[in-house]
């Protein structure tokens, strides 16, 4: 049993077997799902856990509560990794009262149809009196689906957050901000952040305004670590993310059948890293899924994008990695676009679609392109883009 305060308590638990968060998001290092209960005068759970996740959750609970009944389950979020146990809580707590709004309540039909004696609806500002603690409901809506709201508990300042502020990435052993060294969990929350929120960065952004000036001393979210002794640094991440703000670094994303697109994506990496830039990460499209280029994409503000042609049009693993990009829609950055081909430049020409389609301009005389493999005649071209590239970088 972790204690968040005097009557707070963390129930989450480790996915250490799930392969893909929600069946697309690679997990190399695993997810967390954390659930929290108030033993108050009077009790509730907030958010359960994915089905199956952890056989000792009704246990847990029980244990957490020393006999006593469970009142309320308070829904901030849908989603089945943290509602899927609403109809075990149910079948163990028959009186408990589900506390969530109507856009909520509506989700929550046609996952688990709840009797209608069982349901508690609240609003934006609606507050629920548990003793010492007193829970704020703030509807917080698109962060990430349109039920999304969070519970902000008044005694101990504690800001139930739900996805935002969430990551990937188990907690091995340590729950709190002070128990880790977050540089893990930084990356693994970009990748969260870009995977999963970055689309509703508007979202976000209201989400924030709503929030102004409340104060907010501990935030437990729904996935990744508790933060009690620095909110204000996952706060302050957010903001950046949610803004759009990126670092002076170029991501080259590439898709190549046969190396020749990959080498000019090479060359293009070291004509950039003689003007000075040192942060280039260059991926190969084929090899490393989406989610983390997205991540990548989203910490730098270059992106340059190649395709080889693939019949007559980009290379199957650039079109997804471009889907990724159209859904998310990173904003600010400063794109390239090349591509290569045999007999036409339908790789770069899909690409330079793409963009327009995204309403993302495109540096220099774009795209630069090469017949074939490339050539030290294509070199001058390189460095042309590389000049102008560089220059735009740097405003
Ligand atoms: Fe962690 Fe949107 O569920």
């Amino acid at each position: 049993m972790i204690r968040i305060s005097n009557k707070v308590f963390y129930l989450g638990t480790n996915d250490r077997k799930k392969f893909l968060f929600e069946n697309n998001w690679p997990l190399p290092n695993g997810v967390a799902y954390n659930s929290y209960i108030i033993a108050d005068e009077h009790t509730a759970l907030i958010d359960t856990l994915e089905y199956g996740s952890n056989p000792d959750y009704l246990s847990d609970i029980d244990a957490c509560l020393g006999g006593r009944p469970l009142e309320y389950l308070i829904v901030n979020h849908m989603e089945p990794d943290h509602s899927s146990m609403i109809g075990e809580v149910l079948r163990r707590y028959p009186q408990v009262r589900i506390v969530a709004n109507s856009k909520t309540f509506k989700i929550l039909e046609s996952y688990y149809p709840v009797p209608s004696e069982n349901i508690l609806q609240v609003g934006d500002g609606s507050r629920l009196e548990l003793g010492h603690h007193s829970l704020l409901f703030v509807l917080t809506p698109w962060v990430h689906w349109p039920e999304t709201m969070m519970t902000y508990d008044t005694a101990d300042r504690i800001l139930f957050s739900c996805d935002a502020f969430g990551s990937f990435g188990t907690l091995d052993g340590g729950v709190f901000d002070d128990e880790v060294n977050f540089s893990f969990y930084e990356d693994e929350m970009r990748r969260y952040y870009s995977n999963i929120v970055g689309k509703w960065s508007g979202m976000v952004r209201k989400a924030f305004k709503k929030l102004e000036g409340v104060p907010v001393d501990i935030i437990c979210p729904s996935h990744g670590i508790i933060w009690r002794t620095d909110p204000g640094k996952v706060l302050s991440l957010y903001d950046k993310w949610s803004r759009y703000e990126s670092e002076k670094g170029v991501v080259i994303a590439f898709a190549s059948m046969y190396g020749n697109t990959e080498k000019f994506a090479d060359s293009i990496a070291r004509a950039l890293a003689v003007r000075g830039i040192k942060d280039i990460r260059v991926h190969d499209a084929s090899r490393t899924h989406a989610s983390f280029i997205l991540s990548d994409i989203w910490k730098y503000k270059g992106l340059i994008l190649g395709s080889c042609a693939y019949n007559t049009g980009m290379h199957p693993m650039m079109q997804l990695l471009v889907h990724e990009i159209s859904v998310s829609a990173p904003s600010g950055k400063v794109l390239g676009i090349f591509g290569g081909s045999s007999w036409n430049a339908s790789g770069s020409k899909a690409l330079m679609e793409f963009a327009a389609g995204a309403g993302m301009p495109v540096v220099g005389n774009a795209p630069i392109e090469f017949l074939g493999r490339p050539y030290p005649e294509d070199i001058g071209k390189i460095e042309a883009f590389a000049d102008k590239f560089a220059e735009e970088l740097g405003k």
